[in-house]
């Protein structure tokens, strides 16, 4: 899918504050610094449209762009961010899981893990909430600019063997990088395909 236009809407503070649509929409979500926003720079082509930082807690609201004036991305707040008050992180649990739970229109979540740790207890939790809740999710693994293949396939053999624990069938995974621009097409063609599914259900 060509990116044509990608405009930033709105910030928002709640799910009720949100754009409202029934445009087809696409959450990005994983811990602070990640990687998110830049992932959605790289995706659209463009350098500023999310606000990328290496302080982590850079995005605090939830962000709406609009793309290809068809659909939508929303840049969610980072959790686990080590330094962030108990009063922030249940403010975030708040705004993320609030908007998960009840946005109409999202259809698919890509949840943001950092291809060079090993499996973190925060992300493989949030994962589980996320099936317990059965909110569509991938897996997007970031940052692999940073590794070797083989160091990307030990740490995602890692992730898959804890994860059987609890899937019965694991969740999609992409290999994605801000830096190389790995994994674009496999996410635009995954938006692309799903939108026109959307469309069909909607006749
Ligand atoms: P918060 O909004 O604070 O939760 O962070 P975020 O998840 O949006 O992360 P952000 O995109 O701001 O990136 C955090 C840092 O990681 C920045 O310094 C980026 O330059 C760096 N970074 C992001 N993606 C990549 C990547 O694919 N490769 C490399 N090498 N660095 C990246
Ligand atoms: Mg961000």
């Amino acid at each position: 899918m060509q990116i044509k236009s990608a405009e930033f809407i709105l910030s928002s503070c709640s799910n009720e504050k949100c754009p409202r649509t029934s445009c087809p929409e696409y959450a990005f979500i994983g811990r602070s610094n990640v990687g998110k926003s830049s992932l959605i720079n790289m995706l659209v082509d463009k350098k500023n449209l999310a606000k990328t930082s290496s302080t982590p807690g850079k995005t605090q609201m939830i962000n709406h762009f609009f793309i290809n004036e068809g659909w939508y991305i929303a840049d969610l707040p980072g959790y686990g961010y080590a330094k962030a008050s108990k009063d922030q992180r249940s403010k975030w649990d708040k705004v993320s899981r609030g908007y998960l739970h009840k946005r109409q229109n999202l259809l698919t979540t890509f949840v943001l893990v950092d291809s060079r740790l090993v499996p973190q207890q925060i992300d493989i939790d949030f994962m589980e909430w996320m099936g317990e809740k059965e909110i569509p999710f991938i897996v997007v693994f970031t940052k692999t600019d940073k590794l070797n293949h083989s160091e990307i396939s030990q740490n995602i053999e890692h992730y898959k063997t804890i994860m059987k624990d609890f899937w019965e069938e694991l969740p999609r995974f992409i290999m994605t990088s801000a830096e190389n621009k790995a994994g674009k097409e496999e996410i635009l063609d995954f938006i692309e395909k799903t939108n026109k599914e959307y469309e069909e259900f909607k006749k």
